[in-house]
């Protein structure tokens, strides 16, 4: 949902999800991968229609991993037609997105929720203020580099934040991190919910 988000990352650890025997219903923005086999697929184009696509499914989700690089802001008015030339400057209006990530831990029975954070200073600050103020489980920091990495590329580097400690996942392909990344999140999600361990 961002002009330099190529949903790899999302795509990697939906891929892991399955391989690691989930049920994964994917909701992906634009992008020019293909998708993965899940078992659900959810297209949109908007932030309003992936929280829509979010609500419709989230009662029956135990584990809600949000990767989107979703945009803070969007036009205030969206025009239809062509907007003509002239020599005046113009201004576009912005209006703030819905935050679909807190939107899901404010719910009454949320599920075990984890966001990602990309930062360009202070990582793992940062990425535990975003853990605090969003109410997640845990969060995802990856550092953003020279040339964009890790936004449309086929790496990253990733720190795994909870409320007590940070766990280096390491650098790679963004499919090796996502196989390590669903490695981890598995026994937090069952240290919480040890009734669906089975
Ligand atoms: O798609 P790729 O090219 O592979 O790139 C992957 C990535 C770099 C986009 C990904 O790894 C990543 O870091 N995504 C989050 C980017 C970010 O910094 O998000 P944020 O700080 O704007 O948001 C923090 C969290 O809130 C994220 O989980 C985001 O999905 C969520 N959010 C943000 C805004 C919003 N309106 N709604 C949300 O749910």
């Amino acid at each position: 949902l961002t002009n330099h988000s190529s949903g790899k990352m999302g795509y990697a650890i939906a891929d892991s999800a399955l391989r690691a025997g989930a049920d994964v219903t994917l909701i992906s923005g634009p992008t020019n991968l293909n998708p993965p086999g899940v078992t659900k697929l959810h297209s949109v184009t908007t932030a309003e229609e992936m929280l829509r696509g979010v609500n419709e499914i989230i009662a029956d989700m135990d584990i809600f991993i949000g990767v989107a690089a979703v945009a803070d802001y969007r036009p205030k008015t969206v025009r239809s037609e062509k907007l003509k030339k002239s020599d005046a400057s113009i201004q576009i209006e912005l209006v703030p997105n819905p935050d679909i990530l807190a939107s899901v831990t404010s719910r009454s029975s949320p599920p075990f929720t984890i966001g990602f954070a990309a930062e360009t200073t202070d990582l793992v600050p940062n990425a535990r203020k975003k853990l605090r103020e969003k109410k997640a489980d845990l969060i995802v920091a990856n550092t953003v580099g020279q040339g964009g990495v890790p936004f449309g590329t086929e790496f990253n580097s990733l720190i795994l934040i909870d409320h007590r400690d940070e766990i280096d996942l390491g650098s790679g392909t963004k499919q090796l991190l996502a196989d390590r990344l669903i490695m981890e999140i598995a026994p937090r999600y069952y240290a919480t919910n040890p009734s669906s361990h089975s």
